[in-house]
């Protein structure tokens, strides 16, 4: 285990390009091992994470071919056409929920048995939310005790008409990318709308999908083509920069080739509303993805009380929610985090590690079964944080250093590698101190 020593800075000011996103990485990973033809691929995430999504399809027969190192490079998969071949070993997941829950969904209709298995914290996250959807499609899908490893007796799926119960885009995906390749024409609602990466990858890919109302519906029987694509930069990544922004009065950060899909952009709102001002200097659209450029500093104090994420708003930040609440005790007005019982299953039980971490360092805060209640106005001191080996964990106390008094030591620190393996390097190019 690693540990980094974050030091506090008095400001934090230059340019950044963060890496390639994480969700859409997996998503075009996967396509483009069913796909038939070799995809280019440029910005594809450096995490860890969608890495372990291009590992399982070289072992379920892609080529995965990876061209020069640094921002010019560039990753080529030669799919399988359709056809996933019988691996010879269980399919790695790693440490992602995203790998384990959406291959779920594309390997079920493929006549072969499949084992998914992934590390300590992957097999204690709930799968019965993908078994159930699967299952009813006609797919064979064993669970122990409702977690990995899962063990899938593929075969021709069905079509089916499914509500998801919980708003998740890893189980809306599940079910989409089965139904792609299911007899019938499947269709889904979601109660809460969820990022939609997925219905964009789909299109590009060269797959017909029809929203009626709040129901998306995709027929099956559909083969996909290869693409080349630009992968936006991680806006769940750019989180933890554009909240230390909101730190320091003359903080002023620019960043560039950001993803700013309005499911996932919501985040841009709740920065405004902490104090933040964004500046938006372009956009543009590829493959249905808007990729832009953006220019953060500090505004004027939010007048109004504590800031409440809830209900939809909570969906659409998930990710973001760490470092948000980590940031939190040095905002005006502090923040209100509701409906987020999902952040107890994530990589950690996100929820109690946070307060934990925050009272460490000198916090006070309410915890709830579903968020957090946390004062503004602050002031908090360095101390010893246990990252859970939980990446967000790792990245949103680092950023909560920056202004504490003292040193911070980041236990687990190398957790950032699963989304964001130059996150330390790029802090301190932009931290002054
Ligand atoms: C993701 C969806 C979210 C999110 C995860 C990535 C995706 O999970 O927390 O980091 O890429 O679809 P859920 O689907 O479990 O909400």
């Amino acid at each position: 285990m690693s540990t980094q020593i974050i030091r506090p800075a008095r400001t934090l000011q230059g340019s950044l390009t963060v890496p390639g996103d994480k969700s859409i990485s997996h998503r075009y990973a996967m396509l483009a091992g069913l796909a038939e033809g070799t995809s280019r691929f440029a910005n594809f995430s450096t995490g860890a994470d969608p890495h372990s999504s291009l590992a399982c399809m070289e072992a379920l027969g892609a080529a995965v071919v990876h061209q020069g190192t640094g921002p010019a490079a560039t990753i080529e998969v030669t799919g399988v056409a359709g056809a996933f071949r019988q691996p010879s070993a269980p399919l790695d997941c790693g440490n992602s929920g995203s790998t384990m829950r959406m291959l779920a969904g594309l390997i079920a209709p493929h006549p072969h048995t499949f084992t998914l298995l992934g590390d300590h914290s992957l097999t204690l996250r709930p799968m019965e939310r993908i078994r159930k959807p699967l299952n009813e499609m006609g797919a064979i899908i064993d669970l122990v005790d409702g977690h990995a490893p899962i063990a899938i007796h593929g075969g021709p799926l069905h079509a089916i008409d499914f509500t998801t119960p919980i708003p998740s885009a890893q189980v809306k995906t599940a079910v989409l990318f089965a139904g792609l390749q299911a007899d019938g024409t499947t269709c889904l609602s979601e109660r809460i709308r969820t990022r939609d990466h997925s219905e964009h990858a789909l299109k590009a890919f060269g797959a017909t999908l029809r929203r009626t109302g709040e129901k998306l519906c995709i027929p099956g029987g559909q083969k996909l083509k290869a693409i080349d694509a630009t992968v936006p930069g991680d806006i769940s990544s750019a989180a933890f920069f554009l909240c230390a922004a909101l730190l320091f009065p003359d903080a002023n950060l620019v960043l560039d080739s950001l993803g700013m899909n309005p499911t996932r952009a919501a985040l841009l709102d709740v920065i405004t509303a902490l104090g933040g001002r964004i500046k938006v200097l372009n956009v543009e659209e590829h493959h249905g993805e808007l990729i832009g450029t953006i220019q953060v500093n500090r505004g004027l104090t939010p007048t109004a009380g504590p800031f409440t994420i809830s209900g939809a708003l909570t969906a659409q930040v998930i990710d973001e929610l760490p470092v948000l609440a980590a940031i939190a005790p040095y905002t005006a007005n502090g923040l209100i985090i509701r409906d987020a019982q999902e952040l107890r299953v994530k990589e950690s039980d996100r929820i109690a590690l946070v307060a934990k971490n925050l009272r460490a360092m000198g916090a006070e805060l309410t915890e709830h079964p579903d968020g957090l209640e946390i004062p503004g106005d602050q002031s908090l001191h360095g101390a010893s944080i246990d990252s859970g080996s939980d990446h967000r964990i790792a990245m949103a106390f680092a950023i909560a250093a920056l202004r504490a008094e003292g040193d911070t030591e980041i236990q687990g620190a190398e957790a950032a590698q699963i989304s964001f393996p130059d996150f330390f390097t790029s802090l301190d190019a932009l931290a002054h101190r």
